[in-house]
């Protein structure tokens, strides 16, 4: 059986950048102390290859002061932090139909306990009018909430627009980087973005367990956890300094030494260059399988590094499985835990069938997927 083409690179990346594997075998192998925490040498050297991903981190992201950069288990975490750090019973939030559960579902459930939500529709593609957000803010609007790019369609959202209306209108904007960080480039302070949470397994390709929150200078954050900080342990409430202040417990120590090996990846070939090559493969898949009978495409093309469809009336998962069985193709299908999103798209029964390329894959296994996919619909529709 020749290899799996991995086109789930949205769900997770694979493969992870060059060194990264090696550099967490060889912290385990070889030891390491834990960051921060005592004064010896394997402690030291994690806590300098703790600074030195933040570090990379910040400057990936354009942010000038390294410390407002905290690391997390994931981007769900990032923006469970921000969220409920932020927000109390009164306050209003706007956010859209487009986001993933892991926005959704914290805002839902502070709705439950007195926060005011608004959810903006968005178009059949997945678009959202900026001047919408404009429109939705009131007296008690603290945080816009959007997310970079769609995880189901990849259509990208007007960011630049949205925090030009939030920092005119002073409310905070939560951007969910988790499709776009290291795919696309970004820059929170140029930008005017107020926090911006991503996680470092998919486009960073760093591994699973790691991801970050970035928190502008000013902006204060209640912690959502509480505990050792392995600095001012005199005092028994939280440290007022970030990155302590949010990161209570042990960090992930070898996570961060790989994201931080994919980070010099990314910063030796260029997010620009990654994102033309990746660019060029999901435009080259689209345009094959837009012709192929009885497929319907969703999204608009242009945003993150998804290709989105359906055959005919197929189950999502039905394709999936085929693709995955019989072709030896590894896609996501279903809800992709983003069920506003698909009653957006009008796919909430149906499910979507996801092929996301990433850095790594080649114009040989576009070709390949294209074909599988036509023969499934031959053979279907
Ligand atoms: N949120 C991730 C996805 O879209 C896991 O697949």
């Amino acid at each position: 059986m020749r290899d799996t083409i991995y086109m789930d690179n949205a769900a997770t990346s694979w493969p992870k950048a060059p060194g990264v594997a090696e550099a967490m075998a060889a912290l385990l192998a070889h030891g390491s102390g834990s960051p921060g925490r005592s004064g010896h040498a394997l402690s030291l050297q994690a806590s300098r290859a703790v600074f030195a991903c933040r570090s990379q981190l910040a400057e990936l992201i354009g942010a000038s002061d390294a410390a407002r950069v905290v690391f997390t288990a994931n981007a769900t975490h990032a923006l469970n932090m921000a969220i409920f750090g932020l927000l109390v019973p009164g306050d209003h939030c706007i956010t859209t139909s487009m986001e993933h559960n892991a926005v959704i579902r914290p805002l839902r459930e502070l709705s439950r306990r007195g926060v005011e939500l608004t959810v903006l529709p968005c178009t059949g593609d997945g678009k959202l009018e900026a001047t919408a957000v404009q429109q939705a803010i009131k007296s008690n609007t603290k945080l816009v909430v959007l997310t970079h790019a769609s995880n189901v369609c990849g259509t990208l959202m007007p960011i630049a627009d949205v925090a030009a209306i939030t920092r005119e209108a002073n409310v905070l904007l939560l951007v969910d980087a988790a499709q776009t960080a290291g795919a696309l480039p970004i820059a929170v302070e140029s930008l005017g973005i107020d926090l911006l949470a991503a996680p470092g397994h998919k486009s960073l390709l760093g591994p699973t367990g790691t991801g970050f929150l970035y928190v502008r200078a000013g902006v204060e954050i209640v912690p959502i956890i509480y505990g050792g900080t392995g600095s001012f342990s005199e005092l028994s409430e939280m440290p007022a300094i970030l990155p302590d202040r949010l990161e209570s417990g042990t960090l992930n120590a070898v996570g961060i030494v790989g994201l931080s090996r994919a980070l010099s990846y990314l910063a030796a070939h260029g997010v620009d260059t990654i994102r033309a090559h990746e660019v060029s493969l999901a435009a080259q898949l689209r345009s094959r399988i837009a012709s192929i009978p009885g497929v319907t495409l969703y999204g608009n093309g242009q945003g993150a590094s998804i290709v989105a469809f359906n055959i005919g009336s197929m189950g999502s998962t039905e394709v999936a499985h085929i693709l995955d069985a019989s072709f030896g193709i590894a896609v996501r299908a279903g809800l992709h835990c983003a069920p506003l999103a698909h009653e957006t798209l009008g796919t909430l029964g149906q499910g979507i069938v996801r092929l996301s390329p990433g850095p790594f894959s080649t114009i040989k296994e576009i070709d390949e997927v294209a074909e599988a996919i036509e023969r499934i619909a031959e053979e279907r529709v």
